[in-house]
């Protein structure tokens, strides 16, 4: 079994966006920082980052954030960016702003556009996050389209064939499932994770997408009644699922 890794207190606080390590330190000595109810006055003592330590140690009187490796499920919201540095709404805005100050920085697991909604998961271990986005996983992702013009019922069969070209590159689409839900309305099934690939590929049989939505990855879904703008931390089991 790996051994349970350890760090200073201060600088576990620290890069969970708490403020400095002398912030810290001073924090540490007006009795700010508890482990099992005993202050903890020397921030430089080592600490083993075992699971259940978020719930045995309070900052400021509150109980710690997730440790890292945190992996976070969120109902992405209409007219969010999943992006760190552009004008307007970010999807990190929805997150403790303490959040945004953490290092490993908190990312979001591939990118759903601005005007799609659904299930988004990000996090800040990074090499899960290359394992999820990496082309060769063929993670199974379902979206539910709205679309402005009525399916013409050959759709399926393009979206299966795995020789739909998208425009301006050279590879085919691998095949991907398409349900008829309504005249207007499909689910599609697809193991890639091209450029705004759903609009492209109902662009490509000459329809529009007018509304988008993520329904799972993997084996994961939104929880029932999870709200636009709701988000929750993902437990280990949970995260292999995916
Ligand atoms: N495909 C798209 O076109 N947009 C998304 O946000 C996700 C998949």
């Amino acid at each position: 079994m790996a051994k349970t890794p350890t760090l200073r207190i201060d600088r576990l606080l620290a890069s969970m966006g708490y403020g400095s390590r002398t912030e810290m330190a001073r924090l540490a000595k007006a009795g700010g920082i508890t482990l099992d109810g005993a202050e903890m006055a020397d921030v430089s003592q080592r600490i083993a980052l075992t699971p259940d330590l978020p719930a045995r140690m309070q900052v400021d009187g509150a109980v710690l954030d997730p440790l890292p490796g945190v992996v976070i499920l969120l109902h992405k919201p209409l007219g969010m960016t999943c992006s760190h540095k552009e004008d307007g709404p970010l999807v990190y805005d929805l997150l403790p702003p303490r959040w945004r100050r953490r290092d490993p920085a908190i990312s979001t697991v591939g990118r759903l556009d601005k005007q799609t909604t659904g299930l988004l998961l990000m996090t800040d271990d990074g090499a899960l996050l290359h394992r999820l986005i990496s082309p060769k996983r063929h993670i199974r992702k379902t979206y539910r389209a709205t679309l402005a013009r009525p399916l013409t019922g050959a759709e399926g069969a393009i979206f299966a064939s795995g020789t739909l070209m998208l425009e301006g590159e050279a590879k085919p689409l691998l095949p991907a499932e398409l349900q008829v839900i309504g005249p207007c309305e499909a689910r599609l099934h697809i193991t890639e994770g091209r450029y705004h690939q759903v609009r492209r590929m109902f662009a490509a049989v000459g329809n529009h997408v007018e509304a988008l939505h993520r329904e799972s990855m993997g084996g994961l879904r939104l929880d029932d009644g999870m709200t636009p703008g709701a988000w929750r931390v993902l437990g280990a089991e949970e995260v292999g699922r995916v």
